[in-house]
């Protein structure tokens, strides 16, 4: 069978060179015409006594070439083909493609590049394990949906560019040798030859970079920008990644809302994806109420129910804590008394102290709940469990109960685990987060930790009781999500001496390390700084879901495995001892000694 051809066409692109034309573009209009193509031996077929049917491929498609077996030609081998585009014979026709009507016959095969046998096929329905993929990653980006997923990227890039430059913003490129931004993820480090014993940082994010613009006065900025975080890798996150990072000044929350969801509308509609361009809003406080998290996967409903006021009486232990969450369990058909045993151990893995199971059951005078623990509660209980989740007969309530925050968020995780499949993976929900605190917590010295940066200004209704009840305090951060993925957060910034100089302090930051970490920021803002905002999303997030990936490597030309490594060059790889010399350093005994 013949593949699909990668790319449609080439919007009009003039072939150059050493051909006259790509060949996703060749059709029956051209018959009796000779042309040249350039390309890739995809398969070869005997035919006839001294004839081959050979498919060869560019980017743009794949067309059927017919030779003569003397020439020796193997798959992979690149070539240079000269024809004329005929009809093929009737009832050999390939309606799947493009070029499948025709072929080039009367050929002249040039051989430009002789290939080894490649190490998997590069047809894209084979399976080939990742480490292989990535090992020759260069062939595993000839295979079809490779080519797409990164021509698409670029697509959404070009987008993104147009959307930004029409809405005035102005691209500025900020420094990858930089210094330490306090965003909460690890830096990379670079030692200074010049500097024995300093080190450069890889910015986590332009940050402060872009906030300097702004009272450099650029007014609008954005950047498709390369940031490093050595942090531990997963299905969305890598060590470098790609922003759109932006910032403006004199603006609202709503304004930098308004110029994001231009950018991912259109990097949307670039990707083939009709969005409709209002992107709905829910605070924090009611995410965390109703999807136990604050990403919410918006596709389906089951959302938690907040059952406290029900066993507000109760005898039983397990539902007396200070915040009971009931989920009506998507496929409650499905959840058998194994399967509902292992979810019980589910969440406790979660940090549950446990889950509490009860299965609507018809009754002699209406709906009753069948469980373990029904024989311990009232009729009221019963009743009020019933009413209170509108649960139906077959249904199955799940319970958690715990402190607010773990138990929306434990019985969230279930929500995911049990209904993610039943999302429409063809389904675009993208959601505004809006109204986050400014602290996520304390930590175990008792100091607040910021949600997300000690940069964001706090919601001005709630300045009053930034040192009385600082974990209530508001922030004006918001995050965009997409599917139930982070795709970007960002916030109005603090802009004013006084009401950062509280911050650090309430973050346990003292003026001595503020200045020494960020004085610099600090003494920018001294000489006039305009109130600022901005936000950044990621670009390798956006455009794995818009592809229908579930990891981002699929969208990196070069990604990095897991563990942090590539297996293409072999990085990191152990460098000479006189380079450690040169920069002055040397491996600490204890630690591998890579050199
Ligand atoms: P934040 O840290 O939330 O905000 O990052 C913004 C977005 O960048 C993407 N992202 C990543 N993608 C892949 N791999 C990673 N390791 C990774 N880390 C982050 C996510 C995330 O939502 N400076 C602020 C923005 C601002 O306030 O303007 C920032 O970087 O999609």
């Amino acid at each position: 069978m013949e593949s699909k051809p990668v790319i449609e066409s080439t919007s009009g692109v003039e072939a150059k060179g050493l051909r006259n034309r790509y060949i996703g573009t060749v059709s029956t209009e051209d018959i009796g015409k000779r042309i040249t193509v350039c390309g890739w031996v995809s398969r070869i077929r005997e035919h006839g006594e001294h004839l081959v049917f050979v498919d060869v491929r560019d980017y743009t498609g794949l067309i059927q070439v017919v030779g003569h077996s003397s020439v020796d030609l193997r798959s992979e081998y690149v070539v240079q083909v000269t024809g004329t585009v005929s009809a093929r014979p009737q009832g050999t026709e390939n309606l799947a493609l493009t070029t499948g009507q025709v072929e080039l016959t009367d050929t002249e095969i040039n051989v430009l590049s002789v290939a080894e046998p490649p190490p998997f096929s590069l047809q894209d329905r084979s399976e080939v394990d990742e480490a292989t993929r990535l090992k020759f990653r260069y062939l595993d980006l000839r295979r079809e949906k490779m080519q797409q997923n990164l021509r698409v990227r670029a697509k959404i890039n070009a987008a993104i560019r147009a959307s930004m430059d029409r809405q005035g913003f102005t691209e500025v490129e900020t420094p990858l040798l930089w210094t330490p931004t306090p965003e909460g993820a690890r830096e990379f480090v670079v030692p200074s030859r010049l500097h024995p014993g300093s080190t450069y940082v890889l910015p986590q994010s332009p940050q402060i970079a872009k906030q300097l613009l702004m009272v450099a006065g650029f007014d609008r900025y954005y950047q498709i920008a390369r940031c490093l975080r050595d942090e531990d890798l997963r299905a969305d996150r890598q060590f470098e990644f790609t922003q759109l990072d932006l910032e403006a000044s004199f603006i609202t929350q709503r304004d930098i809302m308004g110029f994001i969801t231009d950018a991912v509308i259109a990097a949307s509609e670039a990707a083939g994806m009709a969005i409709d361009s209002s992107i709905g809003e829910i605070t924090w406080k009611d995410s965390m109420d109703r999807y136990g998290v604050d990403k919410p996967d918006m596709r389906f409903g089951n959302e938690l129910i907040d059952v406290t006021h029900v066993f507000a009486g109760t005898s039983v232990r397990a539902l007396s804590a200070p915040c009971l969450k009931a989920l009506v369990a998507p496929n409650s058909a499905l959840l058998t008394r194994s399967r509902l045993d292992a979810l019980v151990e589910r969440a406790k893995g979660l940090g549950a102290k446990g889950l509490l199971w009860l299965r609507v059951v018809a009754g002699a005078d209406g709906l009753q709940l069948d469980s373990p623990v029904s024989k311990f509660l009232t009729r009221e209980e019963a009743k009020g469990l019933i009413s209170a989740t509108l649960a139906s007969e077959g249904d199955i309530v799940l319970i958690v109960g715990d402190i607010w925050d773990k138990a929306c968020q434990i019985l969230g995780q279930l929500r995911l685990d049990l209904g993610r499949s039943q999302a429409d993976p063809s389904e675009f929900k993208y959601v505004w987060v809006v109204d986050f605190p400014l602290f996520e917590g304390v930590d175990e010295d008792g100091k607040l930790i910021s949600a997300h940066h000690p940069f964001t200004m706090p919601n001005e209704d709630d300045f009053f009781k930034l040192e009385s009840d600082p974990l209530s305090v508001r922030s004006q951060s918001y995050d965009l999500v997409l599917n139930g993925w982070e795709l970007g957060s960002g916030s109005i910034r603090v802009h004013r001496g006084d009401i950062q100089s509280r911050i650090f302090s309430l973050l346990g930051i003292s003026e001595e390390e503020a200045n020494s970490r960020f004085g610099f920021l600090l003494e920018a803002f001294t000489y006039g700084a305009p109130p600022h905002g901005g936000f950044a999303f990621g670009i390798d997030r956006l455009t794995a879901l818009l592809v229908g990936e579930d990891n981002i490597r699929e969208v990196i030309a070069f990604p990095k495995t897991q563990s942090g490594s590539d297996l293409m060059t072999g990085a990191p790889k152990s460098i000479e001892r006189r380079v450690w010399d040169l920069l002055g350093l040397a491996v600490k005994p204890g630690k591998k000694d890579l050199s």
